[in-house]
């Protein structure tokens, strides 16, 4: 046996092909069998500098923990047909910061089962693990082929158990849709389905199983519309200081109105489906919102391309304070 302590990391950057400006074209035999607990450091934790490097290293983008650059070097030091079973969190498969290491996971291996161990707490760590096994491709695949992708996963319920296990890896072996009572008394549903994306390689991943898929089809048939055909689609909002950022007189101001407001519905007349409309033109309000929804996600808009808004918005400082004040 051959032991070598080293950083995986920097070890699959600095071999031959890897693509890295700095390789120092290392060779490296491919292995036929890797097994792997990387570690999961989210990007907080790391810190944006760190995760930063590792993205680009390894061509992901987006908020990166520790395990995604894990999963990809492995499909690089796997041979064709090698086998590799990695545990990691399972935040990646529904996360919007795991959209690309699914779609690179499924160009680069030939996924056999995926695991959801979801809240058994299989071992003291805050983190929900998953389990994948997965085959080594030569090169990359066309990842829009997902069939045949086994997963399972486990949950706790409240139902009666139906069967008994030892532990929550015995309780696997179930069969789809059953719960099971493990012998520290919790109840576990256990189901047995395929991976499905919707056809999006970067799609959240979901179990797929044939009763689920009989109900959805079910909805489908007796659905009329969606939410979305009804009415406008909202979102709640929390101020801190209404009275910059909720008035009724924006179109009064000396300057124009700023940009970036939107109509509000307040509790003078939020209804059940349909808000009515206010008779009081006080209470009719409109609020500057200062955020915005990109491709690259929620933040905040750049006020210096507003000043209007930016100036009222600026006029909120003076609250503030006072809150820190106290
Ligand atoms: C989740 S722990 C798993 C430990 C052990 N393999 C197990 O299964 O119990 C992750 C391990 O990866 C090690 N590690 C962190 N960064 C690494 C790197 N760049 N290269 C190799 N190992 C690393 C950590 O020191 C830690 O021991």
């Amino acid at each position: 046996m051959h032991l070598e302590q080293k950083n995986f990391l920097t070890h699959v950057l600095n071999l031959k092909g890897s693509g890295d400006l700095f390789s120092v074209d290392e060779v490296q035999e491919p292995f036929c069998l890797v097994i792997a607990n990387p570690p999961y450091v989210r990007t907080q934790i790391m810190g944006a500098q760190q995760a930063q490097q590792l993205a680009q290293s390894f061509g992901l983008t987006g908020r990166v923990d520790m395990y995604y650059p894990f999963l990809l070097g492995i499909s690089q030091i796997l041979e064709e047909n090698g086998v590799a079973g990695v545990i990691t969190s399972n935040r990646f498969m529904t996360t919007k910061s795991g959209q690309a290491v699914r779609r690179e996971l499924l160009r680069r291996f030939r996924i056999s089962h995926v695991w959801d161990f979801g809240d058994t707490k299989l071992f003291e760590a805050a983190v929900l693990p998953s389990v994948l096994l997965a085959h080594g491709v030569s090169g990359t695949r066309q990842p829009h082929k997902i069939e045949g992708i086994n997963y399972s996963s486990i949950y706790e319920t409240e139902a009666p158990e139906c069967i008994d296990a030892n532990d929550v890896i015995a309780a696997l072996s179930v069969k789809n849709d059953t719960v099971v009572a493990i012998s520290d008394g919790r109840h576990f549903r256990v189901r047995h389905g395929t991976l499905d994306n919707g056809g999006d390689v970067e799609a959240v991943w979901r179990i797929v199983i044939q009763s689920t898929d009989k109900w959805l089809a079910t909805v489908d048939v007796n659905t009329w519309g969606t939410f979305r055909r009804i009415g406008k689609i909202r979102v709640g909002v929390k101020s801190t200081t209404d009275k910059v950022f909720i008035r009724s007189d924006l179109n009064d101001f000396p300057d124009g109105r700023p940009k970036l407001l939107r109509p509000l519905i307040t509790r003078r007349f939020a209804r059940c489906f349909k808000a009515c409309v206010p008779s009081k033109a006080n209470h009719i309000k409109e609020i500057l919102y200062p955020h915005e929804v990109t491709e690259n996600g929620r933040g905040e808009v750049d006020l210096s391309m507003c000043p209007k808004a930016g100036h009222q918005a600026g006029t909120a400082e003076p609250y503030f304070a006072h809150l820190l004040d106290r």
